[in-house]
């Protein structure tokens, strides 16, 4: 099937010509009083205004017709009921079933595998009360008061997401830390600011075969054999890989990721629970999973039209293939929401950034879109200059209506920080929208720059969850709609396997301590290759 060809797809491309004339600018459409309330909905605990996207009643319904076309809820479904929707693996794709609270089954190859979750969920929780009852200790008697995360993409961003997101509901005593860069700049830097005696190695990786993760995992016990009698008391493993070189840790301290719950989505599971439950407690973990699930449901039962992350998909694609955007800004309005672009940065650019759909074959173009983002107003004054003047871009604005703060909530100008945050989280979207011609075209504004806004209460293990989830449902409504399998990443592979090309090089260089000297014999590249090793061996 080529999407081009679909009747919808030829009807949105209609839209789009007359999206784009003067008297579409989004300055008239927003002038409609109605506007706000026919282009937002609440659902699955978040507020998501999408009147300041470049869309009309006729766009939407041409995007729901679309959706209806491609009959993305059912692949929705389908993933949720554990159908092998990650075609290219043969695999299932469950990470909404890691926090199912319905109690129904799934059933996989003749098994239930909630069931599965379930214990491991048991087993995360008497680990985690283990821990911070102090039933279990570090080897010289010390309790544990430092996690020390080691994993990289999709077994690291989502779970620092999080725990920077709830950092304040975080277990008194207990600090948490992220080493993912092969950097060794970044491992002294953690080891410098934790007592070994009391530290918990948590090493993720799905395949446990990630160079980054192994690398950083052998450093870690080389260093705590060290410092401490029994250093495998001291390490955690979360992984997939039943047969590997895995040596971190006691089997007790073994935790099982499934092969049904992709790497980047694998916050709920495993990968999160163990490191999130040690620092945030059992109990703040399950809240977390609950918001999640509440989402999950929403985006699983909405009908089409009410559906907050169908929505949200149908716009990014609208706006990505037929308003010609090429990127997408995340800039959400308070500080803990820092981890939160990192994450969906991989999360879609991983699972849509493809060429080739479903069926296998070549699309007539690639898929995705680039997210960036950064906390407002931070944002506001790194590339909002841009943003208002320069090559346009479609932004997400998240504002969260109360503020964490405890004690300090400071002034100026008659204001509340909160509130000052507030009136540029309510500017931004408007500015952009508007424009401010000026004779001056230099001052001039052209305005009709789209955005969505979507406003959280607060920020609590329920609403973290859930906007966890719309993220996660948005990005596979988002593939579905191209067409292509969110849960490979072949892509990535390409640069792995040349590096490792490169890895036997200097490996040979090293054995034979030739130094600079050794030929490459790779006809394409090996000149520049040998360039670079020179200049890496002139640094050793
Ligand atoms: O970045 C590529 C990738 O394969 C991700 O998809 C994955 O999350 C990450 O590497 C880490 O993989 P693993 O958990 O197997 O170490």
């Amino acid at each position: 099937m080529r999407l081009r060809e679909l009747p919808e797809w030829q009807k949105l491309a209609q839209c789009a010509a007359r999206m784009s004339r003067d008297e579409t600018h989004l300055k008239y459409l927003t002038a409609d009083a109605q506007r706000l309330n026919e282009f937002s909905l609440k659902g699955g605990g978040l507020f998501y205004d999408f009147s300041r996207q470049r869309v009309d009643k006729k766009t939407m319904e041409h995007l729901f017709d679309l959706g209806r076309a491609l009959r993305i809820d059912g692949q929705f479904r389908a993933m949720t009921q554990g159908e092998r929707i990650n075609v290219t693996e043969n695999r299932a794709a469950l990470h909404t079933a890691s926090r199912d609270f319905t109690n129904r089954p799934i059933i996989m190859d003749g098994r239930d595998v909630t069931l599965e979750i379930k214990a491991l969920g048991k087993k995360i929780k008497c680990f985690a009360d283990d821990v911070h009852e102090k039933r279990i200790v570090g080897s010289t008697g010390k309790p544990f008061r430092h996690i020390v995360v080691i994993g990289i993409g999709g077994s690291h961003f989502g779970t620092e997401f999080v725990a920077k997101a709830l950092e304040m509901f975080g277990t008194p005593g207990m600090s948490i830390h992220f080493l993912s860069s092969l950097d060794s700049y970044h491992f002294e830097k953690i080891v410098s600011s934790i007592d070994p005696e009391a530290a918990l190695w948590v090493v993720i990786s799905k395949s446990f075969k990630t160079v980054e993760t192994l690398a950083n995992a052998r450093l870690a016990k080389e260093f705590m054999k060290q410092k401490v009698p029994d250093c495998d008391a001291h390490f955690v493993s979360i992984t997939a890989a039943k047969d590997t070189e895995n040596d971190f840790g006691p089997p007790d301290q073994s935790f099982h990721m499934f092969d049904f719950i992709g790497g980047r989505y694998s916050v709920t599971s495993a990968a999160g629970g163990v490191p999130l439950s040690l620092f945030l407690g059992h109990d703040i973990f399950q809240r977390f999973l609950k918001g999640a699930h509440d989402m999950d449901l929403h985006a699983q039962n909405a009908p089409l039209d009410k559906n907050i992350p169908l929505i949200a998909a149908l716009i990014s694609v609208w706006n990505t293939v037929f308003l010609k955007y090429g990127a997408l800004g995340i800039i959400p309005y308070a500080a803990p929401l820092s981890g939160l672009c990192p994450h969906i940065r991989q999360l879609h650019m991983e699972s849509v950034g493809k060429s080739a759909d479903i069926d296998g074959a070549m699309m007539d173009e690639p898929a995705g879109t680039v997210v960036f983002g950064e906390p407002g107003t931070n944002a506001q004054h790194s590339f909002f200059q841009l943003a208002h003047q320069g090559k346009p871009f479609p932004m997400e604005f998240i504002g969260i209506i109360k503020p964490w703060h405890q004690t300090y909530s400071g002034s100026c100008h008659g204001v509340s920080n909160h509130q000052e945050l507030w009136a540029n989280l309510i500017a931004q979207p408007i500015a952009l929208a508007q424009g401010r011609p000026n004779h001056d075209p230099a001052r001039s504004f052209s305005g009709n720059r789209p955005s969505s806004t979507i406003i959280i209460d607060e920020l609590s293990p329920e609403t973290i969850g859930g906007l966890l989830s719309f993220y996660e449902a948005k990005t596979v409504y988002e593939a579905f709609l191209w067409r292509v399998n969110p849960f490979d990443q072949f892509g990535v592979e390409s640069g792995k396997k040349t590096a490792s090309g490169i890895r036997d090089e200097i490996r040979r260089r090293n054995e034979k301590k030739e130094g600079g000297h050794l030929e490459i014999h790779r006809p394409e590249t090996g000149a520049i290759e040998k360039f670079y090793m020179d200049m890496l061996f002139q640094g050793e």
